[in-house]
């Protein structure tokens, strides 16, 4: 017995000393591991050249200490996740990271890696989470991916990939979130994708160089995915049925491709659909009745070809609490059943063909927001209840035929922001609680038939007040000195009479004030010079009399003044002359005496007209001579002008075609033409110089050279064609120089660049093939808009922003080394058949400029606007003054003016930098032309993109690549869930767009 307990004894305490000493041992190796994996983490910030962001990463004696850095995660004390986002880290990575044995999560998002896709990582062996989103990652995706077979989590968005997606990928069975955004695909779909049967967030957008696919059948297996995002991926094809069998898809995106076909039935069976968004589709057809079966919460459709009317059981929908059908052509009468929805907040049917009247108890029943119906053929009077749940944003029905009143109850709903109900036969007087609601900033009732006085008070919100062509009568208040946000005061072609308050003069914000046509008398006020923003001024057709006061030339901002029809008398104040006018008018008024010399000049000829009193020294403008007899010599001067200038005209036609032809003649005898093929080239070089003959074919000229619209075939297929002229033979080095760079350019495959097919050069000329672009350039369409009221729409002006941005980042970061364009400006964007931007004459600014003299004067001042101010000092050059010119290109697009602004001394960026801070409405500064509620915020946004990249200091300006981020963010906002999709669109951020701090 004392044997066995013994033995039972010994052999416990042997049994202890194991467990204490396997115990010791492990707690040693644990702490061996922890100090061999702190050393792994200093050698890999080694690697990558020690960024400052993770200095703090420094060896310690205590060998868990790297488990408390706030980018590493430890389990058991040992490294199991690196969070490495946004810490500018350059170089690779390397093989050693995989020592971390433990390792389960890397996430590199927005660093500077530039490589391949890192092999390095297949031995990592426990890796589930890799984000590589935001880095600089080129070729293709290896096709072994699949020894990775443990990820859950792969994002590869915004990067430079290409090639094919390997059909590996559909081997990672784990994955359930897949985002490969913004790449360079440019192979097939992979349809792989449809194996993986665990994935519930597939994000593939803005890949538009995947070869055309139908909506691959293989994902109605993903019967788990709750995100599809394919925005941009080139679909084509009908929306399939069999979109009914992903059954737990929550949002589908499939905007901006070339689906066809009506929106399928199938679609309105998934129930737990929370958003749809079809926009820029070619979907056609009507919308289907069966919505009834749904639990949907929100449908939006717009932007697409709908026809037909909303069906009547839309007011089956219980849940429905958003509506969005804007930009199709649908008709008929919008159903009554829709007012009877109580969840219903938000509705935006504007731009279809909808009659009839408004359902009458829209805003009843339900708290309703948003309220935009407008540019429809509506009649009958707004539904009277809109505000009744008290949150109603925005009244925004223009362009309608309503009739009627506005509701009394508008003016009892302090939500409101804004009321723009312009261009209808509304009648009666305006709700007195309506001018003063406390967060009103626009009231926009111009065109209507509305009666009445100017209040003492409006709310101090009010920025935009727009009042013309209706029956407004009596005086302007003094009290107006108390309007101060006022920005745009439009009351044109009223009943107003009485003086122009001295107290008007006090608004300090105001831009825009228009009292033409009103009954207007008195003088004008002197003490004008505090209305340091105003940009337009008119005030003609009234009865104003008295002198026009000195204080007008001192206006800074002023750049449009018409002062006409009115009894002005006495003389034109010389400091008139400092002001710069492209607009001026003071014609039909009673001054006398000489006009300033900085008017004698044919641009002012209609500004002075029946004013007998006034005359000029020179016979630029249409008026007598100074100290002439006026009456004899009135017509002739002009007939003179006329008859010369058409004279000169025509020698210079004559000449002009007597030196091409003879130049053409001699160049005939200049040997042959050396080709250099960058495309498969089908067509003979005879064919591109029989073309360059013509001289209808000739579409463009420039510093460098003429373009060309050459049919290659015969048969309307075109290239463009530049033709470089050597001066004198051009020296070597240069030759070389020239062809090296053609070569780098000719190597260049990117959606928005330019194609190069080919370089044809002769002694005395190059000449360039490139792809021809049906649209010719954004140059022209901002112009041709500006002279001929043609219109390049906001949607259009946002993708060209987007596409040229793609082309610019990878020419900076995509290429090695990276290639400055040197001249980005809205004529080097070209256009396609739909308007997607293509950049044009990559980096061969800079060759031409030095085959010359070196950079001329003219070919300096024909950019004028677009140069970085460093650039202009300095000549340096690097990647970020193609991303200042590209934001005076950002500038152009969403305020309509010219790079050069029409002011020899200022340039469009320096004026929106000075307009901004000056603190000035952003709203104030659009182009009126594409100006829509809808896009307000997404206008904001790139307008402010505008000023970051036009920053003054280099290195304040973002990366092209930063660039394209911050656009494409503005697209589709990657996460649904959140209120940004709210946001884009939302009038609830228009606000916001007059307060923007300085977020850039
Ligand atoms: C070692 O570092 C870890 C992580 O920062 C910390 O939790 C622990 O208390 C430290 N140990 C000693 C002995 O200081």
């Amino acid at each position: 017995m004392s044997k066995m307990s013994k033995t039972a004894a010994v052999s416990l305490i042997l049994q202890f000393n194991v467990v204490f000493l396997v115990l010791l041992l492990s707690h040693a190796s644990s702490q061996f591991r922890g100090a061999r994996e702190q050393a792994i983490l200093i050698k890999l910030k080694e690697y990558w050249e020690n960024p400052a962001s993770i200095s703090h990463w420094i060896l310690s004696s205590n060998s868990t200490n790297h488990c408390g850095w706030p980018e590493v995660t430890c389990i058991d004390n040992s490294v199991t996740e690196l969070k490495l986002p946004n810490k500018s880290i350059n170089g690779i990575i390397p093989a050693l990271i995989c020592q971390l044995q433990n390792l389960a999560s890397i996430d590199l998002n927005y660093n500077n890696i530039m490589s391949e896709f890192p092999k390095t990582l297949y031995n990592c062996s426990k890796l589930e989470y890799l984000d590589l989103s935001q880095n600089y990652f080129v070729g293709t995706i290896p096709d072994d991916i699949d020894t990775l077979g443990r990820l859950r989590y792969l994002d590869l968005t915004s990067n430079n990939f290409s090639g094919e997606v390997p059909s590996a990928i559909g081997s990672l069975q784990e994955l359930t979130t897949l985002r490969l955004v913004a790449n360079q695909f440019n192979g097939s779909l992979p349809h792989e994708i449809g194996n993986l049967s665990k994935l519930e967030i597939l994000d593939l957008a803005w890949n538009s160089e995947f070869k055309p696919s139908k909506f691959p059948s293989s994902f109605k297996n993903l019967t788990k995915l709750k995100r599809l995002w394919m925005s941009a991926t080139n679909l084509i094809g009908e929306i399939p049925d069999f979109i009914a069998d992903m059954t737990a898809l929550e949002l589908l995106d499939l905007s901006r491709n070339k689906l066809t076909g009506e929106i399928p039935y199938a679609l309105f069976l998934l129930k737990n659909l929370k958003g749809i968004h079809l926009f820029d589709n070619k979907l056609s057809g009507e919308i289907p009745q069966v919505i009834r079966a749904s639990n949907l919460t929100a449908i939006d459709l717009s932007q697409n070809n709908l026809t037909g009317r909303i069906p009547s059981d839309v007011g089956k929908l219980e849940k429905l609490s958003s509506l969005v059908l804007y930009f199709n052509q649908l008709s008929d009468e919008i159903p009554e059943s829709i007012g009877r929805i109580s969840t219903l907040a938000d509705v935006r049917l504007f731009g279809n063909r909808f009659s009839g009247t408004l359902p009458q108890d829209l805003g009843r029943y339900s708290m309703l927001e948003k309220f935009e119906v407008c540019s429809n053929r509506l009649t009958g009077t707004l539904p009277k209840h809109l505000c009744n749940g008290g949150k109603l944003l925005g009244v925004v029905a223009f362009d309608n035929n309503l009739a009627g009143e506005l509701p009394a109850s508008l003016g009892n709903c302090n939500s409101l922001l804004t009321v723009d109900v312009r261009r209808n036969g509304l009648t009666g007087r305006i709700p007195s609680g309506l001018w003063t609601s406390l967060n009103l900033s626009m009231l926009m009732i111009s065109d209507n038939m509305f009666t009445g006085e100017l209040p003492r008070k409006v709310s101090d919100n009010l920025s935009r007040l727009e009042i013309s062509n209706n029956r407004f009568s009596g005086e302007i208040p003094v009290e107006v000195k108390l309007w101060r946000n006022l920005t745009v005061f439009s009351a044109s072609n009223n009943f107003f009479n009485g003086t122009i308050p001295r107290e008007l003069t006090a608004l300090p914000s105001l831009s825009t004030l228009l009292l033409d046509q009103n009954q207007l008398h008195g003088s004008l006020p002197s003490d004008i010079i505090s209305w340091k923003s105003l940009r337009t001024l008119n005030l003609s057709k009234n009865q104003l009399s008295g002198q026009i006061p000195e204080a007008i030339g001192f206006l800074p901002s002023l750049d449009q003044l018409d002062l006409s029809g009115n009894q002005l008398s006495g003389h034109i104040p010389s400091q008139l002359g400092l002001l710069r006018c492209p607009d001026f008018n003071l014609s039909s008024n009673h001054l006398t005496g000489s006009i300033p010399k900085e008017f004698e000049n044919g641009a002012y000829s209609n500004s002075f007209l029946n004013n007998p009193g006034l005359c000029a020294s020179t016979a630029n403008v249409k008026l007598h001579i100074c100290g002439s007899q006026r009456n004899s010599l009135l017509s002739y001067p002009q007939d003179l002008i006329w008859i010369s200038s058409i004279a000169v005209f025509v020698l210079c036609l004559l000449v002009s075609f007597l030196v091409a032809k003879f130049c053409w003649k001699k160049n005939g005898g200049l040997g042959r033409w050396e080709i250099t093929e960058y495309q498969t080239v089908n067509f003979k070089e005879n064919d591109i110089v029989v073309g360059l003959k013509d001289q209808k074919n000739k579409i463009g000229a420039g510093g460098s050279g003429e373009v060309y619209r050459v049919d290659k075939s015969g048969h309307g297929d075109f290239v463009a064609v530049k033709w470089i002229r050597n001066k004198k033979n051009p020296e070597r080095e240069l030759e070389k120089e020239f062809q090296a760079e053609v070569k780098t350019l000719s190597r260049i495959k990117h959606l928005n660049i330019v194609k190069l097919i080919c370089c044809m050069s002769r002694e005395d000329s190059k000449l360039l093939v490139y792809e021809y672009m049906e649209n010719g350039s954004l140059y022209q369409w901002l112009n041709k808009h500006r002279t001929s009221g043609i219109i390049l729409d906001w949607p259009k002006r946002f993708g060209i922003a987007v596409g040229a941005a793609q082309g610019l980042c990878y020419m900076h970061h995509g290429c090695s080394p990276p290639i400055i364009h040197r001249d980005v400006k809205s004529s080097n964007i070209l256009l396609d058949s739909e308007f997607n931007a293509k950049i044009a004459d990559f980096g061969l600014a800079k060759m031409l400029i030095k085959q010359g003299k070196p950079a001329t004067v003219s070919s300096v001042a024909g950019s004028f606007g677009y140069f970085a101010p460093e650039y202009l000092r300095t000549w340096r050059i690097d990647e970020k003054i193609d991303v200042y010119s590209f934001g005076v290109v950002l500038l152009e697009l969403t305020t309509g003016r010219k790079p050069n602004h029409g002011d020899e001394h200022r340039s469009l960026a320096e004026w929106a930098q000075h307009y901004y801070e000056g603190g000035n409405s952003i709203l104030d500064a659009f182009d009126e032309d594409v100006k829509e509620a809808c896009h307000l915020n997404q206008m904001c946004n790139v307008f402010k993109l505008g000023l970051y990249c036009t920053r003054t200091l280099p290195s304040l300006r973002p990366s092209m690549r930063t660039v394209v981020q911050i656009l494409l963010k503005n697209g589709p906002p990657p996460d649904y869930q959140s209120k940004n999709a709210e946001k884009e669109y939302g009038m609830a951020h228009l606000s916001s767009c007059n307060h923007i701090v300085h977020s850039v």
